[in-house]
C-alpha cells in the first residue's frame, strides 16, 4: 500500500520478478490518485487500485474487501501516508510491515531524517517492523544504519537512507516469505541470521586509533 512516489515498491517489484524469489506482488493500492507509485505498479504489469482516504473506515473496509479477494498473506505499507483504522491493523496483526526512515524507536512520525539531524545523532538509518496500531511502533524486524556526516542536510540524509531502504525492505519480505520470523511475547525472532560482533564508532578515524593508543 502506498502514497507517493514508489521507490520502495519498486525495490519489492525488482525483488520479486527474481525467480528464486518466495513471494509475488499480488496488488498495489495507493491512497491517493495521484501516486507516481501507480505507474511504478502499472509499469511492471501488477493491478493497481486507488482507495481514496477520505475516512479511516470506509477504506479500511475497501482495502480489506481487495485484499480478500486476492489472497493476501501479507501487506506492506511503502510510503503509505495515512494513518489506518485500528481494527484493520489488529486483522492484520504480524501480517502487515513497515518501513520508517528511522532507528525506530527514534524518530517516529513525520520529517524522521529531519528529526535526526535536528537531534545530532551520529548514526541514522531505516526499520521494518511489523505494524501496531500507534504511528511507526511494532515489533522489529530489521534494521540498516548509515552514517550521519558533518555537512549533511535533509536532502542528502535521505538519500543515504533510501539507498540503504530499498535493501533492507526486500530482505525483510524475503526472511518473512520464507517462514523464518516469528513475533514471540512482542518482539522478532528470526531463525538462522549472522549477528556482527563487532561494534562501530561514528566519526571512526581518530577517535578510533586514539582510543586504541591509550589502551595500548
Ligand atoms: C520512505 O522513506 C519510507 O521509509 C517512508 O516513506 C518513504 C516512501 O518513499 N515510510 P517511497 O514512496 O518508497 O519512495
Amino acid at each position: 500500500m502506498i502514497s507517493g512516489r514508489g521507490t520502495n515498491l519498486r525495490a519489492l517489484i525488482a525483488a520479486c520478478s527474481a525467480d528464486a524469489f518466495p513471494a509475488e506482488i499480488q496488488i498495489v493500492i495507493s491512497s491517493h490518485e495521484e501516486a507516481p507509485g501507480l505507474g511504478v505498479a502499472t509499469a511492471a504489469g501488477i493491478p493497481a487500485v486507488v482507495i481514496p482516504h477520505r475516512d479511516r473506515r470506509a477504506f479500511a473496509t475497501a482495502a480489506q474487501a481487495l485484499l480478500g479477494e486476492q489472497q493476501v498473506e501479507l501487506v506492506c505499507l511503502a510510503g503509505f501516508m495515512r494513518v489506518l483504522d485500528a481494527n484493520f491493523v489488529e486483522a492484520w496483526r504480524d501480517r502487515m510491515v513497515n518501513i520508517h526512515p528511522s532507528l525506530l524507536p527514534s524518530f517516529r512520525g513525520l520529517h524522521a531524517q529531519r528529526q535526526a539531524l535536528a537531534a545530532g545523532v551520529r548514526f541514522a538509518g531505516c526499520t521494518v517492523h511489523f505494524v501496531r496500531p500507534e504511528l511507526d511502533s511494532g515489533p522489529i524486524i530489521g534494521q540498516a544504519v548509515v552514517p550521519v556526516h558533518p555537512d549533511d542536510n535533509e536532502d542528502r540524509l535521505s538519500a543515504r537512507i533510501l539507498e540503504v531502504e530499498h535493501r533492507l525492505y526486500p530482505y525483510a519480505v524475503w526472511l518473512i516469505a520464507e517462514g523464518r520470523v516469528r513475533v514471540v511475547a512482542d518482539r522478532v525472532e528470526i531463525a538462522g541470521v549472522r549477528v556482527p560482533e563487532m561494534a562501530v564508532l561514528n566519526p571512526q578515524d581518530i577517535l578510533g586509533d586514539r582510543l586504541a593508543s591509550i589502551r595500548g
